[in-house]
């Protein structure tokens, strides 16, 4: 039994997007989600597109060396897009790698910022993580404004360094430390608190 534990909602009340874990009552949603936007996904990420990926997705959520949320519209629920982190390492590393894909259909207005800023409040402040890092390959410029946006910093480049789509990619390693992520949060403005109704529940209730 997995002693983390999701939120049911997002930490911020303005937010336009909520992050939950994703279930199998999602599983056609989240399909016709991915299949509708492989052209998006593809040569950048694997997100699953089929039921058998699916339930495999599902049963590597562990609540300890892999958590997943699914960032969806506060209002009506849709499905906006899916935030990993995996390969969470404990000790003195205290570290983790982020992965993140978005619905074509929700391209370009900001929501997976938002559920990217969501997340990250959840890694450092839940899961007490100290690091955690995207490794994004060169050219996949939205994938970098993103994690620019949300205060990586570049730390190196790595070539061929992960396998997608039967290739050996190159990928530059983003990176945030809780203390970057503290030292954004002072200077923009004092924290905005969680709903005080929100309930907290077991990953794998
Ligand atoms: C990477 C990916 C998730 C980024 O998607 P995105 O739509 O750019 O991200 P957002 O939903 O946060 O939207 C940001 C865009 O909305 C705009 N925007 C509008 N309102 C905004 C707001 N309030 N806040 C932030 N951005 C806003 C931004 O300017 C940006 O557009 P721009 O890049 O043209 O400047 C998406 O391209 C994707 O799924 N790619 C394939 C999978 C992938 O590459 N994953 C990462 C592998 S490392």
């Amino acid at each position: 039994m997995s002693s983390i534990k999701y939120p049911e909602s997002s930490h911020r009340a303005r937010s336009p997007v909520v992050i939950r874990p994703p279930t199998p009552a999602d599983r056609e949603a989240f399909l016709a989600m991915t299949r509708a936007s492989r052209k998006l996904h593809r040569p950048w990420v694997q997100p699953p597109t089929d039921a058998d990926q699916y339930a495999k997705y599902l049963k590597r959520i562990d609540g300890e060396r892999f958590v997943a949320f699914l960032v969806c519209l506060r209002d009506g629920g849709q499905i906006v897009g899916s935030i990993n982190v995996s390969e969470i390492i404990r000790g003195r590393l205290q570290s983790a790698f982020l992965g993140y894909s978005e619905s074509v259909v929700h391209k370009g207005r900001g929501l997976l910022t938002e559920g990217l800023r969501l997340v990250v409040r959840y890694v450092f402040t839940k899961l007490k993580l100290h690091r955690i890092e995207a490794n994004i390959q060169p050219g996949n410029h939205a994938s970098i404004a993103l994690a620019k946006r949300c205060g990586f910093r570049k730390e190196g480049f790595s070539p061929r360094y992960l396998k997608i789509a039967d290739r050996w990619r190159d990928h530059e390693r983003w990176v945030l430390t809780v203390e970057d992520w503290r030292g954004r949060a002072a200077r923009s403005g004092p924290p905005v608190r969680p709903a005080a109704s929100q309930k907290l529940r077991k990953s794998l209730d």
